[in-house]
């Protein structure tokens, strides 16, 4: 396959709210300000060519925290997209279960980190277990067509319960049960002491255990662990009964997953350095209507365009050619890593399961808000970036960001102040021009964007530009205009 030979994207992950009513202890969600903003399903009309095509939903946070989310499911079913739904469960009810029965799901996962009350909600914090049972085992009975999984993310607390949860899950007619390995994203001790990769020996155990009784008892449900394909022992033993790290038995209703991101993410592509086809086959659309590509690469808003044209834009394929032109990106790529090659984490080396150790990390960090500028380290050079640009994401840098007019690359920290207070004596930077107004919006050309002010905002310091709430910014004064129509109508 060739960029040329481009088709429309095979998976589609929607991610609707960025919020949840959880805090699970390994999660990112912990270290994060979320900020509720929930995806304005009026995109829907935006979103084509997804018909027979894959649709992940929710799979950084809670899906059900959106307030229409059965519309979301109702709408995606009615595009014929295949949907891949993971949940926590906990919000689900009767009421909910009933009014997405007839939804095309092809896949939907649960996660439930252990079958006993307290390890549950020792893990789960605010989950009641008691009433998550409840509500997904209704959801197996009355979705009897649909592939449905639990998600187990192993951890020192929940590893004893791991033979158990086969009993407990078999039992409740769940067709998988998944033991994702916990990635220690976070620098805090707490999740680090979470790890089990001290305790390999009893989640070895336990995995032979549960195995035995799978394959003796020719249990329904299958089960998958990374430790199926590292550990020398277990895949020895069970390599008659195993594909990949997924172990089934002989019993005729047992079905081993598909894995849509296996299946259509990973594998080579030609001019790609790595396993790895994620910006020609995926586009991620987050809560704000941001459609990315390779789970980073801003290429567009689905409030502004539609995702064929987004797909196929002159952006799309620039960061394309980027990612192409550069292994670096890929090499640095925690996505690939901890999402995509999750399969492959094995507890006996620490870089494949501590976000920490990624080498090389290639994102640009903030390192101080200095008068109205940001001092932001990328590879070892600090640049100046005037606040009114908001967010810069690594594809400008890569892109020779250094060459924007008005953007400042210093060796140290002091350089760059040094630099920012002569641009602020001279008066060099660049300043903003009124280009034109729309719907009693100021269009105001500062850099390279254009950005909408409100009129009634009256007068608004260069700085908070890029922040700001109400203003709208963009590469193109058309696509301005589009995104202050579409703000108008909601
Ligand atoms: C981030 S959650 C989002 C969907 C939904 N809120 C849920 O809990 O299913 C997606 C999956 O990631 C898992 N997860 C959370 N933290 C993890 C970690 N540190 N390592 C691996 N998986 C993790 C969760 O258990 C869950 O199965
Ligand atoms: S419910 Fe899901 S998104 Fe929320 S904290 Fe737990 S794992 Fe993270
Ligand atoms: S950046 Fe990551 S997701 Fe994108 S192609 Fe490279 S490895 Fe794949």
């Amino acid at each position: 396959m060739h960029i040329q030979d481009l088709q429309e994207p095979e998976l589609v992950e929607i991610e609707p709210v960025h919020n949840c009513n959880l805090r699970c202890l390994m999660c990112h969600v912990r270290d994060e300000k979320l900020t509720n903003t929930k995806l304005d399903i009026s995109c829907f009309r935006h979103l084509n060519g997804i018909e027979g095509k894959w649709v992940l939903l929710g799979s950084g946070y809670e899906p059900f925290m959106h307030p229409d989310i059965v519309k979301i499911i109702q709408r995606l079913s009615e595009l014929g997209a295949n949907i891949d739904l993971t949940t926590n469960g906990t919000l689900l009810n009767p009421k909910t279960v009933s009014a997405i029965t007839g939804a095309n799901f092809k896949n939907v996962s649960f996660s439930v980190d252990g079958v006993s009350r307290k390890t549950y909600e020792t893990i789960r914090l605010n989950a009641c277990f008691d009433s998550t049972i409840e509500n997904i085992a209704n959801f197996r009975q009355q979705m009897k067509d649909c592939y449905c999984a639990i998600n187990y993310t192993v951890s020192k607390i929940n590893l004893n319960e791991v033979s158990d949860a086969v009993d407990f899950f078999e039992e409740k007619g769940f067709n998988h049960l998944g033991f994702i390995s916990m990635v220690v994203r976070s620098e805090s001790g707490d999740v680090k002491k979470l790890s089990t990769e001290k305790d390999l020996a009893e989640y070895v155990r336990q995995l032979d255990e549960a195995a035995q009784k799978i394959i003796n008892g020719k249990y329904r449900i299958t089960i998958s662990s990374p430790l199926f394909l590292h550990n020398d022992y277990l895949s020895e033993k069970y390599k008659a009964n195993l594909l990949d790290t997924t172990l089934k038995s002989n019993n005729e209703y047992a079905k081993v997953p598909f894995n849509p991101r296996n299946s259509f993410q990973t594998g080579s592509f030609a001019g790609m350095k790595i396993d790895c086809r994620s910006p020609f086959v995926f586009a991620r659309i987050l809560y704000d209507g941001t459609v990315l590509l390779c789970n980073k690469f801003d290429i567009g808003s689905i409030y502004q365009d539609s995702l064929r044209d987004i797909w196929y834009s002159g952006r799309a394929n620039f960061v394309r050619r980027l990612i192409m032109e550069n292994p670096r990106i890929c090499k640095s790529c925690d996505y690939y890593r901890f999402c995509l090659r999750a399969d492959e984490l094995d507890y006996t080396k620490k870089e494949t399961h501590y976000a920490e150790n990624i080498s090389g990390n290639d994102n640009p960090i903030l390192i101080e808000g200095y008068k109205d500028y940001n001092i932001v380290l990328w590879q070892n050079k600090y640049y100046s970036i005037h606040r009114a640009l908001g967010s810069i994401g690594i594809e400008m840098f890569l892109a020779e960001f250094n060459k924007v007019e008005g953007v400042v690359v210093a060796s140290t920290i002091e350089e760059s102040r040094k630099a920012i207070d002569e641009m602020i004596a001279k008066s060099t930077y660049p300043q903003p021009i009124l280009v034109n107004t729309h719907k009693r919006h100021n269009i105001i050309s500062f850099v390279d964007k254009y950005f909408a002010i409100p009129q009634s905002l009256g007068k608004i310091e260069v700085a908070q530009m890029g922040y700001h709430a109400s203003i709208i910014k963009c590469d193109s004064i058309n696509g301005l205009k589009e995104l202050v129509d579409n703000k108008i109508k909601r």
